[in-house]
């Protein structure tokens, strides 16, 4: 699913590092689920949460076998971003899906795209490329318990393996948004309490080993074709 944050481009090099030592039966929980880019890739038990209750009913909603209106007009567009509570789903279709660069209520995807025409005069439809990859994840979203919840309050079972991806403290849009030492605080209790914790950031306190990094290039970032380091933390 297009999503800002979204992690589908590393999930090749990370999965295989936080799923290492997996048990069976083993819960393995995203509480920053976003666009369920990472847990799809995700066999057994699995938990997704999020505290965007949109995104979580748009899943759940595809779990249950909805499916995207083919194409949202402008009008409809803004008439969903004024009326959010009308069809939750839907209006995390449109507020993510169908807008640029998968930025929450972010501009009309299809007014990007009718800048977009190529010199043959073709138009690339980017909703109808949104619903396919939609379609296309909704096999892998089979069993994985979605749960609206801010990351502090979601419930875990014991021993789980927690791959966490909060907005990152260092992107201009999110700037502080969870309250960051409380963040890493809450996953040294989640490690005493004995999970396993996993967190994608560019930088954590010093008692956080990197198990992990790549230079990856960042849409979020202020200054154009800016790369940053991604990085893989764990608590050992
Ligand atoms: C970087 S995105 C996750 C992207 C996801 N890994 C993917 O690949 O699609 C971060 C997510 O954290 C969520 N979030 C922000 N604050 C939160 C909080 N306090 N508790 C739970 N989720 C939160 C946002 O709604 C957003 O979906």
């Amino acid at each position: 699913m297009r999503y800002t944050g979204n992690k589908s481009r590393i999930a090749k090099h990370i999965l295989p590092i936080i799923l290492k030592d997996r048990k069976p039966n083993q819960y393995y929980v995203e509480p920053f689920v976003g666009g369920a880019n990472l847990i799809d890739k995700v066999e057994g038990f699995r938990i997704g949460a999020d505290s965007n209750e949109y995104v979580i009913e748009l899943l759940k909603s595809l779990q249950d076998g909805w499916t995207p209106p083919e194409r949202i007009s402008r009008e409809r567009y803004y008439y969903i971003k004024e009326n959010k509570d009308e069809n939750k789903a839907l209006t995390a279709w449109a507020g993510i899906c169908c807008s640029y660069g998968g930025k929450w209520f972010g501009g009309f995807l299809s007014d990007y795209q009718e800048s977009k025409r190529t010199k043959s005069g073709r138009l690339p439809n980017h909703q109808d490329e949104a619903r396919r990859g939609v379609m296309r994840q909704v096999p892998s979203l089979t069993s994985i318990h979605f749960i609206h919840s801010d990351y502090a309050f979601l419930e875990i079972p014991e021993n789980s393996i927690i791959y966490c991806d909060p907005p990152y403290m260092d992107t201009v849009k999110y700037k502080d948004e969870i309250g960051y030492s409380h963040f890493w605080n809450w996953c040294r209790s989640m490690h005493h309490e004995g999970h396993t914790v996993f967190v994608s950031e560019y930088n954590a306190p010093d008692d956080f080993t990197c198990v992990w990094s790549k230079e990856i290039s960042n849409t979020l970032s202020k200054q154009k074709n800016f790369k940053a380091i991604e990085k893989l933390f764990t608590l050992k």
